[in-house]
């Protein structure tokens, strides 16, 4: 039998870009925590800068009533790094203060909620003494280890819903409509809504594209009767000649040390700055060579705004709730997984610093392509 914890203190907070579902994550976590037994749940405002200030709520049953519908966080967030945190002008490495202030409030676990970034300071504090479990969530779906992240499935909606909207004026008006997805450096997000949204051509990072070989599949479309086209492009889509550029340097990365590593990390950071996201001079590219007329729609934060979908709220409901079982179980340095309709326990080491890329093969990308849509590949 798994053992209990009767009372215990349980801190929460939200790093890292918001997400719809976060509310719902919480709001599983605290009120799982108050049914019988006398866990008390301590918000922490602003990501692990409020850890770091000790700025904190107590995330009571008031607290946690009517949020569950509700997008963003009722905590707050921040991209602050507990080793790298602007202080005053400088960067400095607070990582002390942050384990200081985790005993202080006498914490038996912190629970972090948050994508790639976050798993990493997560891990750095587990590694410092701190009982640590974090959710995977992120409108990216790029970590490692779980089926799905929470967050996704709203943004893929909302991706989704001005697809439509965009086809409609793109074919009234006989043109090629760009519309740029997030997603980071990976491509799941404009995958999944270029194919729910029925878009003629997918840029993903993962399929490097060529203007040429995308141009000629809407010329070809041009050829079929077909007088508009809509392209969904990631935000990290890269052309096979900025793919190649960077593979090289990664490659030089893997064996140099050092000094030598920094300037390569500032090389590979140039790279794609230069290669990716260039949505508007691609548009530029594609009408020149198409003589269609073209325009982008760039979705941006309008996909992590408003209120989750109902799947992300079961799915943050369910990992919220799960966690209080791991914590029950004292299982920590761990991520909370999403496995099939299970929940998992994955080792924090298991899943940091790596990125769940779309595999080119993958069936969603098989399937798009017995459509005829093209990767410009
Ligand atoms: O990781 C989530 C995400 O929305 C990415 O898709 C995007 O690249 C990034 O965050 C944007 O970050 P910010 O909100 O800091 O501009």
């Amino acid at each position: 039998m798994s053992k209990q914890i009767r009372t215990g203190h349980i801190g929460i907070l939200t790093s890292g870009g918001d997400t719809p579902g976060l509310n719902a994550a919480i709001r599983g976590i605290g009120k799982t925590a108050s049914r019988g037994c006398s866990m008390q749940v301590i918000g922490f405002r602003d990501g692990f800068r409020g850890l770091m200030e000790n700025r904190s709520v107590r995330l009571d049953n008031n607290m946690l009533s009517g949020i569950l519908t509700l997008g963003g966080t009722i905590l707050g967030t921040s991209r602050d790094k507990p080793h790298k945190m602007p202080m005053g002008g400088k960067i400095v490495d607070m990582t002390d203060v942050i384990v200081e202030n985790y005993h202080k409030n006498h914490l038996d676990v912190l629970v972090c909620l948050g994508g790639g970034g976050t798993l990493k300071n997560a891990y750095r504090l587990s590694k410092a003494g701190c009982n640590i479990i974090t959710l995977p969530k992120t409108i990216d779906n790029d970590i490692v280890g779980t089926d799905v992240t929470f967050g996704f499935d709203t943004a893929m909606g909302i991706a989704v819903d001005a697809i439509d909207r965009l086809h409609s004026t793109a074919s009234s008006h006989h043109r090629i409509i760009i519309v740029e997805i997030m997603g980071h450096r990976v491509g799941w997000l404009a995958l999944g809504a270029g194919m729910a949204g029925g878009a003629d051509a997918i840029l993903i990072p993962e399929i490097p594209y060529t203007i040429d070989k995308l141009a000629e599949s809407i010329l070809e479309r041009v050829s079929r009767g077909k007088r508009f086209s809509i392209v969904a492009v990631a935000e990290g889509a890269i052309t096979r000649e900025g793919a190649t550029k960077i593979k090289a340097v990664e490659k030089k990365m893997e064996k140099a040390e050092g000094e030598e590593r920094e300037k390569l990390k500032k090389e590979l950071d140039n790279l794609d700055n230069k290669y990716r996201g260039s949505t508007m001079e691609m548009a530029e590219e594609l009408q020149l060579i198409t003589g269609l007329e073209t325009r982008v729609t760039i979705l941006g934060h309008l996909q992590r705004g408003g209120t989750p979908s109902a799947l992300d709220r079961m799915l943050a409901t369910r990992l919220g709730t799960s966690a209080i079982e791991y914590i029950r179980e004292e299982q920590y340095g761990i991520m909370v997984a999403v496995d099939g309709e299970r929940t998992k326990a994955v080792p924090l080491e298991e899943v940091v610093g790596k990125v769940n890329y779309v595999p080119p093969d993958h069936p969603w990308v098989m399937a798009a392509r017995s459509l005829d849509t093209s990767f410009g590949d």
